[in-house]
């Protein structure tokens, strides 16, 4: 044991949410360029810090849109003064393309992304991946949404334009300007700030139409996890999670997303008097001594008008082929429940996956393209939450014990990434995609990750 077992995340502070909130630009995925910079960065009214963005934005970067089966094409410039690179989270990507944590591009140096887009319909993001300083970047600005669209997913008439609407959840420290200096503490239960930024805005509010939105929520943040509901207590739909669409909504009261973690959502204002004002907020929840214990505020909505709305949300939305276990060659079981390591240089805190740290130089497990596996995420031993992310393509969560127990409504249909909790053996199960090469897996508490909470597998 050791004193930082005792740590707790750092409290939310809320103010007044008075900004309104910034939504970020649209590029198109078929032909884009965009560079990563640093600049200065206007949260709020009276917020400002240096930040690193993406293509213009001083903080995050475009969304970027493009239809399955389409061509994806970037040309990449690093404009930062530090090596860097970007992971397609959640997409099927060539190796060489996927943002591997030793293949980076030099500061002044440039990047051709190219890869045919073979994803589901649905939110997936982008951020950077380098060794050791994802977390660093990440907290310092670099994300955006990466969706996917088709015209199956068109003519189900969701809610579109201004009424679909990218949510991305950071919590960050702004007393020290964005600065990632994370002591011994953070390192082992991760960096959390006082302060909630969604889509780069402080203390924002959303002003809204009495009609259906659909809202695309995307936790951003290093290590802090969300319990989303509305304050009013309103049930909503829930239409998707990680890899797109569900087979059918599932209507429900609240939506926890780890670091990482998607959810598509229909939220109907209707019936609110114009002038009211609701929020998005976090709910306290149960399962891990180092967060959870605080509800709070994190959008406002206003409803300043009247308007006519014709969504239906429909019955069925999309087929999702359930992998049947029985087409399993093998089952792997990974122990991430170790105690956590005190490093030498830096007061580097280590977190081992099977007793092992991430080294680019091993591979640590073989898979064939195209075959069914079991993975076994096992955290019983446990003391700290990891939501565990595997590169390459999409999984289904089959079962977890210990715990809470049971998978989670948002844990159905494709997922990229799923939280255990201490206590929790979480059980995936994945077909590889023909992509021949080397991938890896991790803990998507950025800490964690760049505390060498990851591993290599190679697809052949
Ligand atoms: Cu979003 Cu390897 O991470
Ligand atoms: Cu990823
Ligand atoms: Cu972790």
């Amino acid at each position: 044991m050791n004193n930082s077992d005792a740590a707790t995340a750092r409290k939310v502070v809320e103010r007044g949410f008075s900004n309104l909130l910034a939504i970020p630009a649209f590029v198109d995925g078929s032909n884009a360029a965009f560079d990563a910079k640093s600049g200065t960065a206007q949260l709020g009214t009276d917020v400002s810090v240096n930040a690193l963005g993406y293509g213009g934005a001083a903080i995050l970067g475009p969304t970027i849109r493009i239809r399955q089966g389409e061509g994806f094409n970037l040309a990449f410039s690093n404009n930062l003064s530090e090596a860097t690179n970007i992971h397609w989270h959640g997409l099927e990507v060539p190796a060489a393309q996927d943002g591997y944590p030793t293949d980076v591009t030099a500061p002044g140096g440039s990047f051709q992304y190219n890869f045919p887009v073979k994803n589901r319909p649905g939110t997936y993001w982008y951020h950077p991946h380098p060794d050791m300083s994802t977390a660093s970047q990440a907290w310092r600005g670099l994300a955006g949404f990466f969706v996917v669209t088709s015209p199956e997913e068109e003519s189900l008439g969701l809610p579109s334009g201004e009424y679909d609407v990218p949510l991305v959840v950071q919590d960050k420290r702004l007393d020290g300007g964005l600065t990632y200096n994370p002591d011994t503490d953070d390192r082992s239960i991760g960096m959390f700030g006082e302060s909630i930024l969604v889509n780069g805005t402080a203390s924002p509010v959303l002003e809204v139409a009495t009609r259906t939105y659909r809202f695309r929520l995307l936790n951003g943040s290093n290590a802090r996890i969300y319990n989303f509901a509305f304050s009013s207590g309103a049930m909503f739909h829930l239409i998707g999670s990680d890899g797109g669409l569900l087979d059918a909504p599932v209507s429900v009261s609240s939506v926890m997303l780890a670091p990482g973690e998607r959810a598509d959502i229909l939220f109907d204002f209707d019936g609110q008097a114009i002038g009211s004002e609701l929020y998005l907020q976090s709910n306290a929840f149960a399962g891990t001594a180092t967060q959870g214990q605080q509800a709070f505020y994190l959008l406002k909505f206003r409803v300043t008008r009247q308007e006519p709305d014709n969504t239906l949300v429909p019955d069925a939305l999309m087929p999702v082929e359930k992998i049947p276990e029985s087409q399993a060659v093998a089952t792997r079981s990974f122990n991430i429940g170790h105690m956590m390591q005190h490093g030498g240089m830096d007061g580097m805190v280590m977190h081992p996956i099977d007793g092992k740290t991430f080294d680019p130089d091993r591979r640590d497990d073989v898979v064939k393209a195209g075959t069914v596996e079991i993975w076994e995420f096992d955290n019983s031993a446990g003391t700290e939450t990891h939501p565990m992310h595997l590169h390459a393509g999409q999984f289904q969560v089959l079962s977890r014990t210990g715990g809470r127990g049971f998978v989670e409504p948002w844990e159905r249909g494709w997922k990229d990434t799923a939280l255990a909790f201490p206590g929790e053996k979480v059980r995936i199960i994945v077909r590889f995609p023909d992509l021949k090469g080397k991938f890896v897996f991790h803990c998507h508490h950025l800490e964690h990750e760049d505390g060498g909470m990851m591993l290599n597998y190679e697809i052949q």
